[in-house]
């Protein structure tokens, strides 16, 4: 049950969540966050599936690497939200005449609801052979890998934080096999310390490795992205 409240004199806009019956406390929470955020109604207003298309949006704004020709593959990628903002920017569906066409390849555990311009596959990433499913679909090396692939939270901080260094160190050696030389990998961590091994290894390969966290990354969450460009080959 949510309802809009407002005081005496200045309007409070927010939207406050009853906890109701058999609803958890932190499901209430969620609900009243999702409610009170900008990037959730923008997402809604210009018809992206998340509030995570604006991360990757203010990366790329950022890096400049979703160029017009790139090769790319978006691991985790439902609901589509990267998806929806690379496929015009690497100009997939080759709609910028005069301009290189890119290709961008999806892969997640779940099921995503077809995005024109984009190679939609499930598949678990962390299974033994996946890393050669993906090499295969490829047929060639990539300018991009970007992963956003996080397990869901077992609210239990310390496993998650290393599930999510598991995740994002498939990812990262899947982009060693990948890349081309000069290529890019981003991909989400969390702040917690276990992430400096990974750092030291993409310092080694790439010649320049930030860690950034957009706007759009909700201040509370300990998330963070790492950008790694030029990668040596
Ligand atoms: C935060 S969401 C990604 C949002 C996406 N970037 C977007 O813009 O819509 C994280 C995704 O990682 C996926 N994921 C987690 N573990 C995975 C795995 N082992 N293999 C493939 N996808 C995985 C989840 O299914 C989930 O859809």
């Amino acid at each position: 049950m949510a309802k809009n409240t407002s005081g005496r004199g200045q309007r409070d806009l927010t939207v406050k969540v009853k906890t109701a019956r058999g609803r958890k406390m932190s499901s209430t929470m969620w609900l009243q966050r999702q409610l009170n955020d900008p990037y959730v109604s923008r997402a809604r207003a210009e018809g992206f599936r998340g509030r995570a298309a604006f991360k990757i949006m203010e990366l790329d704004d950022k890096f400049r690497f979703l160029v017009p020709g790139a090769r790319v593959v978006d691991l985790g990628c439902a609901p589509g939200g990267w998806l929806q903002v690379a496929v015009p920017r690497i100009n997939a569906l080759g709609e910028k005449s005069g301009k290189a066409v890119g290709r961008i390849i999806g892969v997640d555990l779940q099921e995503v609801e077809p995005i024109a311009g984009a190679e939609i596959h499930q598949l678990d990433f962390m299974e033994d052979d996946a890393d050669e499913k993906v090499k295969e679909w490829l047929g060639g090396q990539a300018d991009v890998v970007m992963s956003d692939m996080a397990a869901s939270a077992s609210g239990h901080k310390q496993t998650d934080h290393l599930r999510i260094i598991a995740l994002c160190d498939a990812a990262a050696h899947f982009a060693f096999e990948v890349l081309s030389e000069g290529g890019t990998f981003v991909a989400k961590v969390l702040a917690g310390g276990a992430e400096g091994e990974l750092q030291k290894l993409l310092k080694q390969k790439f010649t320049k490795v930030v860690n950034v966290k957009p706007p759009a990354s909700r201040a509370d969450s300990s998330e963070k992205f790492v950008v790694a460009t030029g990668f040596r080959g």
